[in-house]
């Protein structure tokens, strides 16, 4: 069975409820999902996955949250199958500082897929847009996977 890993950190429940419907969605598709809360327990090793979703909330100023830069360091190497999540807040510097901490996961992991941005919770109408972007990983995934074999 395809596994995938989401790595999330979350302060006030956003990125937490952002990971909730990641997941759902992909397990109503059949794949098989490990959640991993970045800061609590043992750290997962991507390499026992198909692929890693990592999901963080931004912070002061377009910072990513100290928390998932530590993650990011722990792992210690570079997933190749990477896709990335944010959510944020306009009111904290527009446009260019919204979910800044996933545009540069989206970077650094050189995932080849948009991140996804949510302003704030994403229960209500963003919630679409969630599952919408998950069904599109899976299917980025499996495109991927495809061009391999
Ligand atoms: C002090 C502070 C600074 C923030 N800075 C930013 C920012 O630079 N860019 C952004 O998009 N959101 C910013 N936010 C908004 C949070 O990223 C947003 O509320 C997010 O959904 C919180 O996620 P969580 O509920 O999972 O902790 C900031 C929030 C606080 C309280």
């Amino acid at each position: 069975m395809v596994s995938f890993l989401i790595a999330y950190a979350s302060w006030s429940g956003n990125t937490e409820e952002v990971a909730e419907i990641v997941e759902e969605t992909l397990l109503s598709e059949g794949l098989d999902v490990t959640v991993h809360r970045i800061g609590n327990g043992p750290i997962p090793n991507p390499r026992q996955f198909d692929a890693m979703i990592i999901g963080s909330f931004t912070w002061d100023k377009g910072a990513t949250p100290d928390k998932v830069k530590d993650f990011v360091a722990d792992i210690s190497y570079k997933p190749e199958n990477v896709y990335v999540f944010g959510t944020g807040d306009t009111q904290f510097g527009g446009d260019e500082l919204f979910c800044h901490a996933a545009d540069k996961l989206k970077r650094f992991y050189e995932s080849k897929y948009e991140p996804l941005k949510i302003e704030q919770s994403p229960r209500g109408i963003q919630e679409k847009k969630v599952i919408e972007w998950a069904k599109g990983v899976h299917q980025h995934w499996q495109h991927l996977h495809a061009l391999k074999c």
